[in-house]
């Protein structure tokens, strides 16, 4: 049984998942108090810009607002901001924040993302000025501030953040290059064949694109001068930035008593395993996904918002499963790239129609006898009526026959 309506709400995490539950608990009726936790000084805002519009300049602050403090005011949501949430009690039922303050809750929802992986040691032991990370509004404004005219830039990561930002750089006429320690471009999303034409389409749009390397060093005193790889390469650049993936912000709940796995396990409402009245939204849940008959994890935009709806919906009253067809877009050189479903390396992809190395195509996934994944380059249409296959679960053979029928 979810607590009571009228009980104390906690959302810890006011990112665009934890954003979105708080606004629907009060579109559902939820009628306690609401508060929500943050580590940044920032009111929730939008991601997504971050590695475009704001490093364009076509984006600032306030266009990029999700809901401000004001709105927050208006629909009873106390904002705490700047003050990470440190530990869990469940059985007592409370949050310990950073400044030492507890607060106490009847359903608690943890929205606290993912945090940038960083590169080992070794490496990032090296200067600091000119070496970057892209996750916060601060540290997009910082980048921003580097991207100088002239400036030589090297992307260490060629998964989302890697692309986004080297095609950012290019629209901006400077010097890039990703470095990826993959044989191909965006492979956690593309899969081994279309990160393959990513990696070409890139470098037509005149990115040096660097495969199947690492970082071994960086040089500068201070300021980043070049950056070393692998096998010996020096990169002459005033910027670096690593995007080599996220790990699910969970280090506050260590002890807890919630399940941890690469996440905060949760059965199909999102609920976590292990506590009650506990559930997990955004980048940090890993939820019992029925349609794949496993637990998964994704770091999606659509998906934080959907899930968010989904908890809410539960803890008003309406028990409700989260069971969707992942999706995550992504805007690269003026496409909108968009990826419904899954690719993985061993599934079978088929090229409908279009060009994966250029800047259009249609393409299909399938594994395990079963329509995977439906990636599609400036091809909405199509994409949106195939989705309807993938959401189906449509037989992969006989997708296969109705498309060469
Ligand atoms: P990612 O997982 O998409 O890509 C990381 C890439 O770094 C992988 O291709 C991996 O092979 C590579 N890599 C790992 N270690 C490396 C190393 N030592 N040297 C070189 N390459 C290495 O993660 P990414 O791009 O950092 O993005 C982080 C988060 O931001 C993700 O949650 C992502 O989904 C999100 N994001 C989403 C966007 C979108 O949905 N359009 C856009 C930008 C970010």
């Amino acid at each position: 049984m979810p607590p009571e309506s009228s009980g104390r709400a906690v959302i810890v995490g006011a990112s665009l998942a934890g954003a979105r539950t708080a606004q629907a608990l009060r579109r559902g009726g939820w009628t306690g108090p609401i508060t929500m936790i943050g580590a940044e000084p920032h009111p929730p805002y939008d991601r997504p810009p971050l590695s475009k519009g704001i490093l364009l300049g076509r984006a600032d602050r306030a266009g990029i607002a999700l809901l401000s403090a004001e709105q927050c005011a208006g629909l009873g949501i106390e904002l705490r901001l700047g003050r990470p949430a440190v530990g869990l009690d469940p059985v007592a039922r409370h949050v310990a924040l950073g400044d030492g303050t507890r607060v106490g809750y009847d359903a608690l929802v943890v929205a606290t993302g993912s945090a940038p992986r960083v590169l080992p040691e070794t490496v990032a032991d090296g200067p600091r000025t000119g070496v970057h990370v892209l996750r916060t509004l601060d540290d997009a404004l910082a980048l921003r501030e580097s991207l100088s005219a002239g400036a030589r830039v090297v992307v260490v990561g060629g998964g989302f953040i890697g692309a986004e930002i080297a095609s950012s750089c290019r629209a901006l006429d400077l010097d890039v290059s990703i470095v990826e320690a993959d044989r191909v471009l965006m492979g956690r999303g593309l899969g081994t064949r279309l990160g393959a034409a990513a990696a070409v389409r890139h470098s037509a749009h005149g990115v040096r694109v660097l495969l199947g390397r690492r970082v071994a060093r960086l040089h500068g005193q201070d300021r980043l001068t070049a950056v070393e790889l692998d096998d010996g390469t020096e990169l002459p650049a005033d910027v670096a930035v690593v995007g080599i993936g996220s790990r699910p912000a969970t280090g506050w709940l260590e002890g807890a008593g919630l399940t941890l796995d690469d996440g905060v396990v949760c059965d199909e409402t999102l609920a976590a395993a292990g506590v009650e009245d506990v559930y997990a939204v955004g980048d940090v849940a890993r939820w019992r996904a029925r349609r794949y008959g496993t637990t998964l994890r994704t770091e999606h935009w659509t998906g934080a918002g959907e899930q968010a709806a989904a908890v809410a919906a539960t803890l008003c009253g309406t028990r409700t499963e989260y069971d969707p067809v992942p999706y995550v877009w992504s805007d690269q050189f003026g496409a909108k790239l968009q990826i419904f479903g899954r690719v993985r390396p061993a599934d079978e992809v088929v090229v409908l129609d279009g060009d994966p190395e250029s800047d259009r195509f249609i393409a299909v996934a399938g594994g395990e006898g079963r329509l995977q994944g439906v990636v599609a380059l400036n091809a909405v249409k199509a994409a949106i009526r195939l989705r309807r296959s993938l959401s189906e679960g449509a037989s992969w053979p006989s997708v296969i026959d109705d498309l060469r029928s």
